[in-house]
């Protein structure tokens, strides 16, 4: 079973849309998938066609009320369960914080599931606080999606200093195994440079003790597609919408990058003859990445080291004296 959190601070860069694509393919793919919602927007449960209502068990009752997960879980879609978010998930923050190990409530109820599961997704909220800290306290991955925006490397370093902490204090299995562009367009010559900031800092961390250090850069990148947008508001997925689109294409890539990474083999796709390979986002827009990374090779040390862009460096030892600098990370 793999236990995957798509997290970013910052708001709007694609979480919850990548979060229920990639389940809804998964899922088709024969794969049994379970979604969390842990973001009080309820943006994921809306996505699926659920309307929050008083009474609906949520994650709010698992978070507070040791409510069993088997008894929240409702069926949304074929091999898709979802944990809705409910109307009170906001104030769970408040009411957790002299909760003694309230970082681990998720991580527990998701041990006590004993239900066969292939994935289970947990969309955060757009914000380091205890919500958050329950979605790394229960995973094993991290996937970052990015915006290819200059604040998104600002965000970026802030995040990885709060899974560093988490990483120590609460779950060591937590790994940060993938990072995907979103809203990608790459006519933008900033789009290109930012991927090559991001895959030099990447390089320079690969021998470094970090939970960060076997990070896939995915190679596809989720587009600019109206129809990603507009599929919400039908409360449908990608392919239950317009299958033949790029959205729905770069989805299907991602799904696939995601099954290879553990050795699994995803099915040969039947891609609407329209969309052309030699236009997918599979192939990575050029950027003088690769020297910058060999030339990087011998910076690496035992300090997290900002990408350029990042005018205010993240100073923190991976080794012993973390220091949390960030307010958010007070909770931990
Ligand atoms: N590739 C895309 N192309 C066009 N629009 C997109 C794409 N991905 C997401 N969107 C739209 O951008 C908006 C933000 O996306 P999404 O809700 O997935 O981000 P998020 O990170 O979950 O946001 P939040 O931080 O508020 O939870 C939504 O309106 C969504 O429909
Ligand atoms: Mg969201």
């Amino acid at each position: 079973m793999r236990i995957i959190a798509l997290a970013n601070q910052k708001g709007g860069v694609g979480k919850t849309t990548s979060t229920v694509n990639l389940a809804a393919i998964l899922a088709a793919r024969g794969k049994k998938v379970i979604l969390i919602d842990l973001d009080p927007q309820a943006h994921l449960t809306t996505f699926l066609g659920i309307i929050p209502e008083q009474g609906m068990l949520s994650s709010y009752e698992v978070l507070t009320r040791s409510e069993p997960m088997a008894n929240a879980l409702m069926d949304v879609r074929e091999n898709i369960k979802l944990l809705c978010s409910g109307l009170d998930l906001a104030a769970a923050e408040q009411e957790l914080v002299s909760v003694v190990g309230r970082e681990t409530i998720l991580r527990d109820a998701i041990a006590n599931y004993d239900q066969p599961v292939d994935y289970i997704f947990i969309d955060c909220p757009p914000s380091l606080g205890m919500l958050t800290l329950n979605a790394l306290g229960a995973a094993r991955e991290l996937f970052i999606p990015l915006q290819p925006q200059f604040l998104s490397l600002q965000g970026l370093s802030q995040l990885l200093e709060s899974i560093l902490l988490v990483h120590k204090r609460i779950n060591p299995e937590l790994m940060v195994t993938g990072l995907f562009f979103c809203m990608f367009d790459q006519r933008l010559s900033l789009s290109s440079e930012i991927v090559g900031d991001i895959e030099e800092f990447f390089a320079q961390q690969r021998d470094a003790d970090c939970p960060w250090k076997n990070i896939t850069l995915f190679k596809t990148r989720i587009r600019c597609n109206v129809k990603l947008a507009e599929s919400p508001s039908y409360g449908q997925t990608i392919i239950e919408y317009e299958k033949n689109c790029n959205g729905a294409f770069d989805y299907n890539a991602l799904a696939d990058e995601i099954m290879m990474m553990v050795g699994e083999m995803p099915p040969k796709t039947e891609l609407p003859s329209e969309i052309a390979p030699e236009k997918s986002a599979e192939q990575p827009v050029d950027s003088p990445v690769v020297e910058a990374a060999d030339a990087s090779k011998e910076a690496v040390d035992l300090e997290i080291q900002a990408p350029q862009l990042i005018r205010r460096p993240v100073e923190v030892v991976i080794n012993d004296s973390v220091k949390p600098s960030v307010e958010s990370t007070d909770n931990i």
